[in-house]
Formats: C-alpha cells, sequence, structure tokens
C-alpha cells in the first residue's frame, strides 16, 4: 500500500515537472552570482536599446537593479548606448514622499540611473507621490494607456509583491493606491533611519499595467527571497497570494536568479 502511495507521488512529481516545462515560456537564467546577474541583465536592456532607439523601459527601484543600472550608465558613458531618445515609466511611488525626499522613487531613478545617462528627463515617468492621490492615479493611468513598454524591469518582494501589487484574494489591472503589507513595511524599512518613517501606502502600476509589457525582466536574488522563488520557479500555480508568479503566463518573461538562490531552492536549469 505504502509502495503505491510512493509511485503516485512520485508520478505526480514527474507530471509536475513536465508540465513546468511545457506549461510556460518563462526563460529562466542562472547567473554565477550578483554581478554576473546585473551583466545579463543590461545585455538584455542594451540589445533593446540598440535595436530600437525609441523604445520605452518600464523600471523599477529597489536593490536589486542597481547594479543593472550601474552597469547600463557604464555602458552609456564608455561604450556609446544611447539613451537621448529612450522614454520611461516607473512601476510605482510610495504616497507621502516628495520627488525630492532621497527615499522616494523619483530620487532613487534620478540617483542611481537617470543622473548617469543620457535620457531627457522630461521623457522620464515616476507617478507623484503627494497631492491628491486620485488625479495622480488618473495621470498615471493615461501615461501607461498612451503606450504599453517594450521592457519591464522587476524586483520582487519577499512576499512576492511586484510593483506594490501585495498578496490578497485579488489583484488589480490599473494603477492604484496600496497599503503596503507589514512585511514589505519591514522588508523595506533598512532604507530608512526607522521603520515608523516608512511610508505606510504606495501608487502602483496594476497587474495589467505590467503583464502588457512587451517583455518581463525579474532579477532576483537573497535569501529573503527563497519563498518568492520556490513559488515561481519550484510549482505550477499562478496566484493572486503570489503576484510574481503571473510571470508564468507571460509570453516573454525573463527570470534570472543567481546561482546561491537556485540552489538554495532546488531549482535546476
Ligand atoms: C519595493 C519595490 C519593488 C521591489 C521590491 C524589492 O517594495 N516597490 O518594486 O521589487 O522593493 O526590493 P529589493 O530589490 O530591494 O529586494
Amino acid at each position: 500500500m505504502q509502495l503505491f502511495f510512493l509511485t503516485v507521488q512520485i508520478k505526480k512529481s514527474i507530471l509536475m515537472k513536465e508540465c513546468l516545462k511545457g506549461g510556460t515560456a518563462m526563460k529562466v537564467i542562472v547567473a554565477e552570482d550578483y554581478a554576473a546577474q546585473c551583466r545579463e541583465a543590461a545585455d538584455i536592456v542594451e540589445k533593446l536599446v540598440r535595436e530600437n532607439p525609441q523604445c520605452h523601459l518600464g523600471l523599477a527601484t529597489g536593490s536589486s537593479p542597481v547594479g543593472m543600472y550601474k552597469e547600463l550608465a557604464r555602458r552609456c558613458s564608455e561604450e556609446g548606448l544611447d539613451f537621448s531618445r529612450v522614454t520611461s515609466v516607473n512601476l510605482d511611488e510610495y504616497i507621502g514622499l516628495e520627488p525630492t525626499h532621497d527615499q522616494s522613487y523619483r530620487y532613487f531613478m534620478d540617483t542611481n540611473l537617470f543622473d548617469h545617462i543620457n535620457i531627457d528627463k522630461k521623457n522620464t515617468y515616476v507617478a507623484k507621490g503627494v497631492g491628491d492621490v486620485d488625479a495622480n492615479l488618473k495621470e498615471f493611468n493615461e501615461v501607461l494607456n498612451s503606450r504599453d513598454t517594450d521592457l519591464q524591469v522587476l524586483g520582487v518582494g519577499p512576499d512576492g509583491h511586484v510593483g506594490f501589487n501585495e498578496p490578497g484574494d485579488h489583484l488589480y489591472s490599473s494603477a492604484h493606491a496600496e497599503v503596503l503589507d507589514e512585511s514589505t513595511i519591514d522588508a523595506n524599512a533598512r532604507f530608512f533611519a526607522s521603520r515608523d518613517e516608512v511610508p505606510r501606502g504606495a501608487v502602483t502600476m496594476g497587474m495589467g499595467g505590467i503583464m502588457r509589457s512587451g517583455c518581463l525582466l525579474l532579477i532576483i536574488s537573497g535569501s529573503s527571497k527563497e519563498e518568492a522563488a520556490t513559488q515561481l520557479l519550484m510549482t505550477d500555480e499562478v496566484t493572486p497570494k503570489c503576484p510574481v508568479t503571473f510571470l508564468k503566463v507571460h509570453k516573454n518573461a525573463v527570470v534570472i536568479i543567481t546561482k546561491e538562490l537556485a540552489d538554495k531552492i532546488g531549482y535546476k536549469a
């Protein structure tokens, strides 16, 4: 009897593996370390910018893409990678932070990327975090509806959030306001003087805006991302309880994961 159950279990897990490979178009790159991960990610962005100098980029904040932004800045100054006609829109912004606040996402983008490449800042959009939230969201949605991004850079929160689309019973398609999960406040507290200073809300691109992008580029590393990486790469589930799993149903999503994290979750390329 026990043997029978064991056989069924094994068959199920084999099926799951086959299903994962056949059921998703997601491409997974295992990078040797964070530096290699950043170079791989920069290669993908560079290819797009060289092929389409007027491309529209969806950009992300957080520590994950910082190394890629540095590499793109180097390629811009040393190798002639030209951003002069590129336009961009960012995923999200904290509610209540002025664009000049050193933890606002506008400030992050200026200091980590825009100040170091030849992009025209007038062509970069980060949603407003201060002023009337409804008016800000209306403007954000108009920007998103005027043009889909050719590529969307993504990080992921420890709870699986993308942008600030927090896990729950359902997700939203349009840009909207979110109350941040306690775990997200914990995760982002490292950037603020104290946990109390972390804003409790944010405006974010919805899952619709993200999924409409021509290409999704996820950069994932670090032990805090184990659960999200497992949900994404080791199960066949697509669930609002872990928003990053929606990458599995995008037709052109690329996941770049460090070898350390891939090994930890038992992922084999
Ligand atoms: C924030 C951002 C997300 C980002 C996440 C992960 O919550 N809103 O877009 O993906 O942080 O950040 P990190 O890359 O620092 O782990």
